[in-house]
C-alpha cells in the first residue's frame, strides 16, 4: 500500500499479515541461530563492557564461548566470576547461565613468545601466566576446541593499559603524543586485530565471521580521544576492508566492525570524559536514549550469523544514529530568545 506523506514523499505501508499464526511462524524463521558454533572473544575482564555483552548475545543464540582475558586482569576476573559477582548478568533468557568453555590469559600486543620483553616476562602480574601471546592462544584454542566460527576483538587501551606496557598518553592531544605512545595505541588497538586474523584465520571454519569494535573518533574529531587512539581506530576500520578481502578469499570468512556509541565501560571511564559523551549523545542523537551494551551485543550476533552472510568489510554504526548528525542540536549558538 502506498501512502502520500505531508512532505510530498510517498511511503510504503506494510499490509497486515493475513493471520496472526502466519506472522509468528515468519518471525521464528528469522531468529539468530548459532547453535554448534564456537566463538573466541578477546577483551572481556568484567560484565560492563561490549565484550561481555557480545558473549551474552552469542550464548543466547546458542554459541559456545571461549575468552581471551588481558593477563593483568585475569586473576580478578576469575575470582569475581567464581564468587558470583557476575551472576546477575550471567542469566540467560532460557533460564541458563552464561558460561565459558575456556578462559585464556592473553596479551594482544605480543604475537609470539619471542616478542615478550624481559620486563614483562618477569613482571609479577605476568609471571606464571603461561602462554599468553596471540599465536600461542590460537594454538591452544585449536587444541582445546578445534576449529572455530567466530572471532571477536573487543580490546581497548586506556591509561591503565598504557601504565603497564606502554605510555599513558590516551588523554593527550595528538599534538603532544610521543612516537612511543602513538605506536603503542596502534599496536594494542589495531595491529592486534591483524595479528588475530593471521593466527585465527587458519583455524576458522569457512562461513565464519570476525568482528571488532571501533569508534567515530576515527573519522570525525572527538577532542579528548587522544594519544593516537583516533588514528588506531581509523587503521582498524581500513584494515577491516582489506582483511575482509584477504581473509574472505583465503579462509572464506567475513570481517566487519561495529562503530559503537559511548558506553561507561571500564576502558572508557579510564579515558575520563565518557559521561560527557553519553550526555552529548542523548542530547544530539536521533534516538534519544542511553546506549545499552546489549544493543551492540545483539548486532554483533546478527553480523556473525548466517543472516548477515553477504555483509563483509562493513562498518556498522550502533550509536543511536549519532554518526549521521552534522549539527549539535544542543549547541548554545542555536539558542533563540523565546518571545512571550
Ligand atoms: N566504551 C565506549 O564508549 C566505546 C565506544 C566505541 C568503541 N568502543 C570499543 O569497544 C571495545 C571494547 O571496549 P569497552 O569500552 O567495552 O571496554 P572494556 O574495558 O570492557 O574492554 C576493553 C578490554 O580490553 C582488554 N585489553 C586491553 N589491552 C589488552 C591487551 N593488550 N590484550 C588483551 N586484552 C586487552 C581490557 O582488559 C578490557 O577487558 C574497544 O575496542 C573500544 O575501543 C568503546
Amino acid at each position: 500500500m502506498v501512502r502520500a506523506m505531508p512532505n510530498g514523499l510517498r511511503t510504503v505501508v506494510a499490509r497486515p499479515a493475513a493471520s496472526g499464526r502466519r506472522s509468528v511462524a515468519a518471525a521464528a524463521g528469522l531468529s539468530i541461530d548459532l547453535t554448534g558454533k564456537k566463538a573466541f572473544i578477546a577483551g572481556v575482564a568484567d560484565d560492563q563492557g561490549f565484550g561481555w555483552a557480545i558473549a551474552k548475545a552469542l550464548a543466547e543464540a546458542g554459541a559456545e564461548i571461549s575468552l581471551g582475558v588481558w593477563v593483568p586482569a585475569l586473576n580478578i576476573f576469575e575470582t569475581s566470576f567464581r564468587r558470583g559477582k557476575f551472576d546477575e548478568s550471567r542469566k540467560l533468557s532460557n533460564g541458563g547461565m552464561l558460561d565459558f568453555a575456556h578462559i585464556y590469559p592473553m596479551d594482544a600486543v605480543f604475537d609470539t613468545p619471542e616478542d615478550v620483553p624481559e620486563e614483562v616476562r618477569t613482571n609479577k602480574r605476568y609471571a606464571g601466566a603461561g602462554a599468553f601471546t596471540v599465536s600461542e592462544i590460537a594454538e591452544r584454542v585449536k587444541a582445546d576446541v578445534g576449529n572455530i566460527d567466530i572471532v571477536v576483538h573487543s580490546l581497548a587501551n586506556g591509561p591503565e593499559v598504557h601504565s603497564l606496557a606502554n605510555g599513558p598518553e590516551v588523554t593527550k592531544p595528538l599534538l603532544e603524543t610521543s612516537r612511543k605512545g602513538y605506536l603503542a595505541a596502534m599496536s594494542a588497538s589495531s595491529y592486534s586485530f591483524v595479528s588475530m586474523m593471521q593466527r585465527f584465520g587458519p583455524i576458522m571454519n569457512p562461513g565464519g565471521a570476525a568482528i571488532s569494535l571501533t569508534y567515530i573518533a576515527s573519522e570525525d574529531v572527538i577532542p579528548g580521544y587522544g594519544g593516537g587512539m583516533s588514528s588506531a581506530k581509523a587503521a582498524l576500520e581500513s584494515d577491516t576492508k582489506v582483511l575482509a578481502y584477504e581473509a574472505g578469499r583465503k579462509y572464506q570468512v567475513r570481517v566487519n566492525t561495529i562503530s559503537a556509541g559511548p558506553l561507561g565501560s571500564r576502558a572508557a571511564k579510564a579515558i575520563g570524559f565518557i559521561d560527557d559523551m553519553i550526555r552529548y549523545s542523548y542530547a544530539n542523537a536521533p534516538v534519544q536514549k542511553e546506549l545499552a551494551a546489549q544493543e551492540v551485543g545483539n548486532v554483533a550476533a546478527f553480523l556473525v550469523s548466517p543472516l548477515a552472510s553477504a555483509i563483509t568489510g562493513h562498518c556498522c554504526y550502533v550509536d543511536n544514529g549519532l554518526n549521521i548528525m552534522g549539527l549539535a542540536m544542543d549547541s548554545k549558538t542555536l539558542a533563540r530568545e523565546e518571545s512571550a
